[in-house]
C-alpha cells in the first residue's frame, strides 16, 4: 500500500492519466504520419515524405513536453517520490496489455525524468527495467506465412501479391522472375539445396525516401535467410529495383547512417524481434531507432550498457581511438560498439564555434535525411556511470575539458549532456593498417560520401579523414558535425590566380575570405595524403576540386531535385543498366 493520503492517490492517478493521454496522443500522431508514407510513395511526393520524416521526429519532444506541463499542473510542481511511485504503478497497470507497452514505458520515463529532474536512473519512480508482462505476440497480425517450398518466380510473385498499392506494377510477373533469379543462387548455397519450410513476409512495408522495402525471411530447417525486396516508383509504375538475400545486405539497409523508416505497426517490439531474427548481430536499440522509435532505442541501449558493465566488471571507458577532437571529448568501451561524445567547455584553435551552435548542428543531422552517410547521434541527458568503469585518464580528461557538463557525485560520474554514436574505425586509422585494395575502396567511398551528402544538400565542412569512419561493411560515413552546412549557404570560389608561392607562406591569404567561402582547389592537398591513394582518389573524384561541380550541385539542390541513394549494390538490381532516380552503391 502506498503511504499517500486519498488526495495524494488522486493526484498520482491524475498524473498517470496525463502521461498516458500524452503517450496515446504521441503514438497516434506518429502512426498517422507513418501511414501517409504510402500515399507519398504513390504520388512520388518525395519532398512531402521528407517533411513527414522530420515532423515525426519532432513529435516526441512536443508530446512529452506537453504531458510534462500537464503533470506539473496536477502536482503543483515537481511532485514527491511517493506520488511518482504511485503514478508509475497506475500507469504500468494501464499500459501493460498494450502491444506497444515498451514504447509507453519509455514515454513515461522521458516525462517523469524531466519533471522530477532525475539524475541517473531511479527504479522506484521510472521504468529502469520494463514491467510489462512477457509479450504473447500476435504473429499473424505481424506477418503472413507463405508455404513455399522453393523460391521461384511464382513464389516471388505471391510475396509481391500480398501488397496492394493504388499504382500498378510495371511488370510484376517479370520482376518476380528476375528477383527470383537474383536470389536463387545465394539461397541455394545458404540452404545447401534443402527445400524451404516457408516464407514469412512482414505485413507492413518499410518506406524511406524514394524507396519502399518488403521485408521477409525464408525458413529452411534451422536456417533463416533474409529476403528484402527494394521497390521503386518509376515512370511506368512500381518496379522491384533490387532483391537482397543476405544478412549483410539487410544490415546495410537497416544501417545507422540512414534516416528512419516509416513502417506502420501496432507492435513495434514484434517488428524489431522479426528484424533481429534476420540480423542477429545488430544491436536491438539500433533496430528500434531504424523504425523511428529512437527514444525507446535509447532505453534499450542504456539497459544493454548497464547489463554489459555488470557482466564485465573489468570493462573500462577509455579515450576513443584516433585524433582527439577539437570540440568533443570522446570515450568508448573496447567491448561495446558505441562512442560517447561530450562537448568541451572550450574549443581548440582554430574553432570559433559555440556549444549552442554545435548542438544545433547535431540536431540538424538528427532531423534531416542522412542518405546513409551521417552516423545517427542520440542525445542523452544526465547519464550516470560508476566511477569504477572509467580509466582514470579519461575521467581526468573529462573533468578537465568538460567541467561544465561532467561531474563526480560520490561513486558515480554524471554526464549532463552526451551524444552516443555507433563506433566505427576512423578513416585515418583505417588507412594506416588496411591492405592496399581495402584502402583503395575506402578512399573512393570517402569521395562518394562527400558527393552523396552534397546531393542531399549538405556540405561536410571539416572534410578530413579523421572525421570519417569505416563501418563493418566497409562503408564510409561522417561523424563530426560541427562544421556541416547547407550546400546552398556556401560560396564556392576559385583561388585567385595571383596566389604566388610566397603568399602561401604568409599567415593570411592575400585575398578576402568570407565566413562561408570554400575553395575547392584546396581540397587537393588536405583530403588524402600524397601517394598512390591520392592518385586513386583524384582519378575517381577529381571533380570535387572544381568549383563548377559544387555550383552545379547547388543548382540541382535549389531546383528541388532529390538525389536518393539506394542501400544496395548494382549487381543486386533487376535492371542494373537502367538509371534510377538515385544512386546505388558501387559496384
Ligand atoms: N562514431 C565514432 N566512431 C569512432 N570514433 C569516433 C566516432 N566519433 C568520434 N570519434 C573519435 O573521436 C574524435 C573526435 O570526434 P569528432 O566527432 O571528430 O569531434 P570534433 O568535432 O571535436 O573533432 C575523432 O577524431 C575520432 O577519433
Ligand atoms: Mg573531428
Amino acid at each position: 500500500m502506498s503511504g499517500l493520503s486519498a488526495a495524494g492517490n488522486r493526484t498520482a492517478a491524475a498524473v498517470a492519466r496525463r502521461l498516458y493521454d500524452g503517450f496515446v496522443t504521441y503514438h497516434d500522431a506518429f502512426r498517422t504520419i507513418t501511414t501517409q508514407a504510402q500515399a507519398r510513395f504513390e504520388r512520388r511526393d518525395w519532398s512531402g515524405a521528407q517533411i513527414d520524416a522530420s515532423t515525426r521526429i519532432a513529435l516526441y519532444k512536443q508530446c512529452a513536453d506537453d504531458a510534462g506541463h500537464r503533470a506539473e499542473a496536477e502536482l503543483g510542481g515537481r511532485g514527491d517520490p511517493d506520488t511518482w511511485k504511485m503514478a508509475k504503478a497506475v500507469y504500468s497497470a494501464t499500459v501493460r496489455d498494450r502491444a506497444d507497452a515498451d514504447i509507453a514505458e519509455t514515454f513515461y520515463n522521458s516525462v517523469a525524468r524531466r519533471v522530477q529532474e532525475t539524475v541517473g536512473s531511479d527504479p522506484a519512480t521510472t521504468f529502469v527495467e520494463t514491467e510489462a508482462p512477457a509479450r504473447i505476440p500476435d504473429l499473424s497480425a505481424l506477418y503472413t506465412t507463405l508455404p513455399e517450398t522453393r523460391l521461384d518466380g511464382g513464389a516471388m510473385e505471391r510475396v509481391l501479391a500480398l501488397f496492394s498499392w493504388n499504382v500498378p506494377f510495371a511488370d510484376r510477373a517479370g520482376d518476380a522472375q528476375r528477383a527470383a533469379a537474383i536470389v536463387a543462387p545465394d539461397l541455394e548455397e545458404r540452404c545447401s539445396g534443402a527445400p524451404l519450410d516457408g516464407i514469412d513476409v512482414l505485413r507492413s512495408p518499410f518506406y524511406r525516401n524514394k524507396g519502399v522495402y518488403v521485408v521477409a525471411r525464408i525458413r529452411s530447417g534451422r536456417r533463416v535467410v533474409p529476403l528484402i525486396l527494394a521497390l521503386a516508383h518509376g515512370p511506368s509504375g512500381i518496379v522491384v529495383d533490387a532483391a537482397l538475400p543476405t544478412t549483410d545486405e539487410a544490415s546495410v539497409v537497416f544501417g545507422f547512417s540512414w534516416s528512419y523508416f516509416q513502417v506502420d505497426t501496432l507492435d513495434p517490439a514484434g517488428v524489431v524481434e522479426f528484424l533481429a531474427s534476420l540480423m542477429p548481430q545488430k544491436r536491438v536499440d539500433e533496430l528500434y531507432t531504424a523504425i523511428g522509435y529512437n527514444r525507446h532505442g535509447k532505453t534499450v541501449l542504456y539497459r544493454s550498457l548497464m547489463r554489459h558493465l555488470a557482466e564485465n566488471p573489468d570493462a573500462r571507458f577509455t579515450i576513443a581511438e584516433g585524433d582527439p577532437g577539437t570540440v568533443m571529448t570522446v570515450f568508448a568501451l573496447s567491448s561495446f560498439n558505441v562512442v560517447f561524445k561530450v562537448i568541451k567547455d572550450r574549443f581548440d584553435f582554430p574553432k570559433t564555434t559555440t556549444r549552442k551552435a554545435v548542438m544545433e548542428k547535431y540536431h540538424f543531422v538528427f532531423v534531416r535525411d542522412r542518405v546513409g552517410r551521417l552516423a545517427d547521434a542520440q542525445k542523452f541527458e544526465y547519464l550516470e556511470f560508476p566511477v569504477a568503469c572509467f580509466d582514470p585518464k579519461v575521467l581526468e580528461l573529462l573533468l578537465q575539458t568538460c567541467a561544465g557538463t561532467v561531474r563526480v557525485a560520490g561513486d558515480r560520474v554524471v554526464l549532463q549532456h552526451v551524444y552516443t554514436e555507433r563506433r566505427v574505425t576512423p578513416l585515418n586509422l583505417f588507412l594506416r593498417h588496411a591492405a592496399p585494395a581495402a584502402a583503395h575502396d575506402a578512399v573512393l567511398d570517402y569521395g562518394q560520401a562527400i558527393k552523396d551528402l552534397a546531393g542531399a544538400g549538405i556540405f561536410t565542412g571539416d572534410m578530413l579523414l579523421k572525421n570519417f569512419g569505416v563501418t563493418r561493411h566497409g562503408r564510409v560515413i561522417c561523424y563530426d558535425y560541427d562544421e556541416l552546412a547547407l550546400l546552398t549557404d556556401c560560396r564556392f570560389r576559385a583561388l585567385p590566380a595571383l596566389v604566388h608561392e610566397e603568399d602561401e607562406l604568409a599567415a593570411e591569404p592575400p585575398y578576402y575570405v568570407g565566413e562561408s567561402d570554400v575553395f575547392p582547389d584546396e581540397f587537393r592537398v588536405f583530403l588524402v595524403p600524397p601517394g598512390a591513394l591520392r592518385d586513386d582518389f583524384l582519378a575517381a573524384h577529381g571533380d570535387l576540386l572544381d568549383v563548377s561541380y559544387w555550383r552545379d550541385m547547388q543548382t540541382r539542390v535549389l531546383t528541388g531535385e532529390m538525389l536518393d541513394v539506394f542501400p544496395y549494390r548494382r549487381r543486386r538490381r533487376l535492371r542494373p543498366a537502367e538509371g534510377t532516380s538515385g544512386r546505388v552503391l558501387v559496384p
